[in-house]
């Protein structure tokens, strides 16, 4: 591209006559070619595991085909005044026709891997009690597709889509007949698909669905409970977890690998001091104490149990083991940093800063943007929870992606967001932190839950009137880290 340019020209463009600096005497060697050292040390660790991300609602479509039974999401994005765009994902991308090109446009990104979530309404429309035969025949041709084309399939058994009728007769999660009937599904689709997968996420983004869904009501079922009801849906919820991961071992081949993917609360030192970093890995085990710190360590903390009071969560010690029985791998969704703590001298021992106005943000209001998050989230988690096997499971940002003039998407900002959360990345996987593999959120622009179509997140652009289908610049982007296996820094 810049063959076409003087290097006079060149300079001008670049701003250097505009500054008064001097034109490098040789810009091609100090600012085009990097320098071989650096290069190596942004390398992943061989066998680094590269992947993309979706979820079935978001991208399925065909809500009412093949004997799918209703899910609280197709309820939710019908109820007046939820959905920010008023739309709904009765076709969203209409992947459950086009998988096959779907599976092209994976290929295309050089990946090896692809995460995608299993709807249990497809596959028991009434949550429990008979199967529906045609549920996972969808899956079946997925992944006969996806193993055709070099692809492994890493499947997530609960990504938000409950079955309604598990909602109206026990209340959702609120009962823990939920719990029960979730491991039952979990158990039957393992039986069936752990031919193929290898591995299984049961929930994904318990914090999300349960903060969002059953505690402000803002996402499907839309509850607002109070504090004691809600810790007691938690603890149905990390039950549930437990009971899957027993029945997905009763049930799968041997050797199927389970674990979850989770939206951690992101705790990070401000300051890097030996203080501030301690105090982050408190916080980290704190505000992460209903989920994944009782699902790794089998007790919830005596931070939690105090700060719950008479609210707590009423348990048994056998459920405790139940929902710590052992997992192979821990799956982090990374975005956004949470909490920029200090050490504090008091209980609990950090200070949560508060987050200036003008801090920098994607265009979705929550997602920060803090590319050390995919530093320390995976080092804080590794050293506190002991862990061999980590997934980001997901990371990736919203932008505002025009189609320009000449056809293309120049989706700069997305890959500015992504180099450097890459480059944090690669920092933890250099240090030992044994990050395994990698899902970029998402593929394909897809329904963002509240937000509807309105906010893209994909690689690929989705028009949702045609359904076609286009590579954004980051698609580029992504090949070439992969074809590396390394970012520059
Ligand atoms: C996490 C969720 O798992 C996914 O469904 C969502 O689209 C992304 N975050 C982006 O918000």
């Amino acid at each position: 591209m810049f063959g076409k340019f003087s290097r006079r020209q060149f300079a001008t463009l670049a701003g250097f006559s505009a500054l008064g600096m001097a034109t490098p005497a040789k810009p091609e060697d100090s600012m085009v070619k990097p320098a071989p050292d650096r290069r190596a040390s942004a390398s992943f660790p061989n066998g680094f595991i590269w992947g993309t991300a979706t979820s079935a609602y978001q991208i399925e479509g065909a809500v009412k085909e093949d004997g799918r039974g209703q899910s609280i999401w197709d309820t939710f994005s019908h109820t007046p005044g939820k959905i920010r765009d008023r739309t709904n994902a009765d076709r969203a991308n209409d992947h459950y026709h086009r998988y096959k090109e779907d599976v092209q446009l994976i290929k295309a990104l050089g990946v090896k891997a692809y995460r995608f979530s299993i709807a249990w309404p497809r596959v028991f429309p009434d949550g429990t009690g008979a199967v529906n035969p045609k549920g996972l025949d969808f899956y079946n041709r997925l992944l006969d597709e996806l193993l055709a084309n070099g692809i492994e399939p890493f499947a997530t058994l609960y990504h938000w889509d409950l079955p309604q009728s598990l909602q109206d007769r026990v209340g959702g999660w609120q009962s823990s007949e939920t719990s029960k009937a979730f491991a039952d599904y979990a158990g039957h689709v393992a039986e069936r698909l752990s031919d193929r997968v290898t591995s299984f996420f049961t929930l994904n983004e318990a914090g999300r669905f349960l903060n969002f869904g059953y505690g402000w009501g803002i996402d499907a079922p839309g509850l607002k409970l109070p504090p004691a009801a809600l810790n007691q849906t938690r603890h149905n919820v990390v039950l549930g977890h437990g009971l899957a991961v027993q029945a997905i071992r009763a049930k799968a081949r041997a050797g199927t690998k389970i674990g979850l993917a989770e939206n951690i609360a992101a705790c990070l030192p401000a300051i890097d001091t030996p203080e501030n970093i301690g105090a982050a890995e408190i916080a980290t085990r704190e505000l992460n104490a209903g989920l994944l710190n009782v699902i790794l360590t089998g007790e919830y903390t005596q931070g939690f149990l105090k700060y719950a009071g008479k609210d707590a969560p009423k348990y048994t010690a056998g459920e405790l083991r139940i929902i710590s029985s052992p997992i192979d791998f821990v799956g982090l969704n990374i975005y956004a940093p949470q909490f920029y703590v200090v050490a504090s001298d008091k209980a609990p021992g950090f200070n949560v800063l508060p987050f200036p106005s003008s801090f920098p943000r994607m265009n979705s209001d929550w997602l920060r943007i803090g590319p050390e998050t995919a530093y320390w989230v995976p080092r804080l988690s590794a050293k506190l929870w002991n862990l061999d096997t980590i997934y980001i499971t997901e990371n990736g940002a919203s932008a505002d992606d025009k189609v320009s003039p000449d056809g293309n998407i120049y989706d700069l900002d997305r890959i500015m967001y992504l180099r450097n959360y890459l480059t944090q990345l690669q920092r933890a996987t250099a240090e030992g932190v044994p990050v395994r593999g990698y899902f970029l959120w998402s593929l394909m622009d897809n329904f963002e839950w509240i937000y509807g179509f309105d906010k893209r997140f994909g690689l690929y652009r989705v028009d949702f009137d045609t359904l076609v289908r286009t590579p954004k610049l980051s698609v580029a982007f992504y090949r070439n880290v992969i074809t590396r296996n390394a970012v520059d820094v």
